[in-house]
């Protein structure tokens, strides 16, 4: 099949930070149902029929080639799922979050997003979808996580916007919040005491981590069903709040 072919008429996702952890699970959960995946991440996701588009999203966002070449991906897509997942996540407070990495959290999580609807919307059939990648930090906080608990907050109201401002365009948007899954940024986040890992576990009612793949999952079935339009999905396999 000849490459022109291929760009058209065909299922697409675009996945934000599809280079590992949940959106590389999601990259893998939509090439199995027959997409096409678009990729923008620093690094690669190395699996057939992922179009990777590399690049910093906090640079490369405003980059008309970047743009450009993302919209000749996507123009003629059958269907679009918009996932924003790529995310920053510093340990920050109230207290001591400058100017500079409140700018820096709120590009990559939440300008990204805007820009990239601003770009695919136009591109956007009906059954396409707007999925957001929140937390359970999109609904509560907790200390030491300002600037993220901010702008996952801020995903809900872009998702609950973003439902009102597309009614009767067949396009529906939902946001997926998950809890602690065994990915980069968790194990990051958690580092090697396995003290804090365990700690971290017990939190879940089943005492284990959520694996990536779970919440592919749900991201699949929200991209499936319309009903869920407007719906903020928490998926915190029975946190226990202490
Ligand atoms: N893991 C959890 O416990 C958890 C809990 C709640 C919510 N979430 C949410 O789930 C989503 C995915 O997180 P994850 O846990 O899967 O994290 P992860 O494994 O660290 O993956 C993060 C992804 O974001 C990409 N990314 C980061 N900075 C980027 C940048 N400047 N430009 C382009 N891409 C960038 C990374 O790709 P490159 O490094 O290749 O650029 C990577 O593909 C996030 O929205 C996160 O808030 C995760």
């Amino acid at each position: 099949m000849g490459r022109g072919l291929l760009e058209c008429k065909v299922k697409t996702a675009v996945i934000t930070g599809a280079s590992t952890g949940i959106g590389a699970a999601t990259a893998r959960r939509f090439l199995k149902a027959g997409y096409r995946v678009i990729n923008l991440s620093r690094r690669p996701l190395a699996e057939e029929r992922v179009e990777n588009l590399p690049g910093d999203l906090r640079l490369t966002y405003r980059d008309k080639s970047f743009s450009k070449r993302l919209c000749e991906l996507t123009q003629d897509a059958s269907a679009l799922v918009l996932i924003h997942n790529a995310c920053l996540h510093y340990g920050d407070t109230v207290g001591d979050l400058s100017d500079e990495q409140l700018d820096e959290v709120l590009t990559l999580n939440v300008r990204v997003p805007n820009r990239l609807n601003h770009l695919l919307i136009p591109c956007m059939q009906p059954s396409s979808s707007i999925l957001y990648v929140g937390s359970t930090l999109s609904e509560k906080a907790v200390p030491g996580a300002f600037s993220y608990v901010v702008s996952k907050h801020a995903l809900v109201g872009m998702m609950r916007a973003t439902t009102q401002d597309l009614v009767g365009t067949g396009i529906h948007s939902a946001c997926i919040c998950p809890g602690f899954t065994d990915t980069e940024m968790l194990r990051r986040h958690m580092g090697d005491d396995p003290k804090i890992r365990q700690s971290i576990t017990e939190r879940s009612a089943e005492n284990r981590l959520i694996e990536p793949a779970e919440i592919a999952e749900l991201l699949f079935f929200a991209a499936h069903s319309p009903s869920l339009n407007g719906a903020v999905i928490q998926a915190g396999l029975g946190q226990k709040e202490t």
